[in-house]
């Protein structure tokens, strides 16, 4: 797999913008994997184009957690969440490379959001570990890769890591500019 590197604060605007709703609508991309009510995780989340999004399908019983390495891309977040009146359900935390800080959150989410983010995780393996922990049983995981940085091989490569951590690949959606995969925590009934 080629090298990670982190997407920049400022190269962010390019492709979070108003025009993206055009090809990237939240509420027919995760409509059927998030309900009033629902919590959801947004992992990588920029400045915060999906959080929104989701803050929205969720409604004012639901909470998101957007939880991003940078500190300049968590402030845009906030800011454009309390120009939008979603502030109370959208809560923003600053993680590390190799911890998402989510002890906390243990089979809470129905829903954890990857997108084009896997690719900038060094430890994908461990990524999808500490995702599997906070997804509910039945919990969905969406990834989606950008396809312009990430090789189909790659993308492959990541699926396995992704079922390797005990997620079952259940759908591949097709997400404009994007290589998509859902996967599920299923119940283990071995134990
Ligand atoms: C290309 S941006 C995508 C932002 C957003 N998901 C979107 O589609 O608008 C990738 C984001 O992932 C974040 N990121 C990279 N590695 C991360 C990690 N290990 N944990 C949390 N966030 C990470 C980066 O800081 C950056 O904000």
């Amino acid at each position: 797999m080629s090298e990670v590197h982190t997407c920049p604060w400022w190269l962010a605007y390019t492709f979070d913008n108003p025009l993206r709703r055009l090809v990237h609508n939240p509420a027919s991309m995760f409509g059927s994997y998030i309900h009033a009510g629902g919590w959801a995780a947004d992992l990588g989340c920029g400045m915060g184009y999906f959080s929104l999004g989701l803050a929205r399908l969720v409604g004012p019983r639901g909470m998101i957690y957007s939880l991003d390495l940078q500190e300049e891309m968590l402030q845009r977040l906030k800011r454009r969440a309390k120009r939008k009146h979603l502030s109370d359900r959208v809560m923003a935390r600053q993680v590390r490379p190799d911890d998402l800080e989510a002890r906390d959150l243990h089979d809470k989410l129905d829903l954890a959001l990857a997108f084009w983010m896997v690719h900038e995780v060094a430890d994908q393996a461990g990524l999808f570990k500490q995702v599997r922990y906070m997804l509910k049983p039945g919990g969905a995981l969406f990834i989606a890769e950008p396809k312009f940085h990430v090789s189909a091989s790659d993308f492959e490569t990541s699926l396995v890591l992704a079922a390797e951590s005990g997620l079952e690949l259940t759908a591949r959606p097709r997400v404009a500019f994007s290589r998509a995969a859902v996967f599920t925590k299923v119940l283990d009934y071995s134990i």
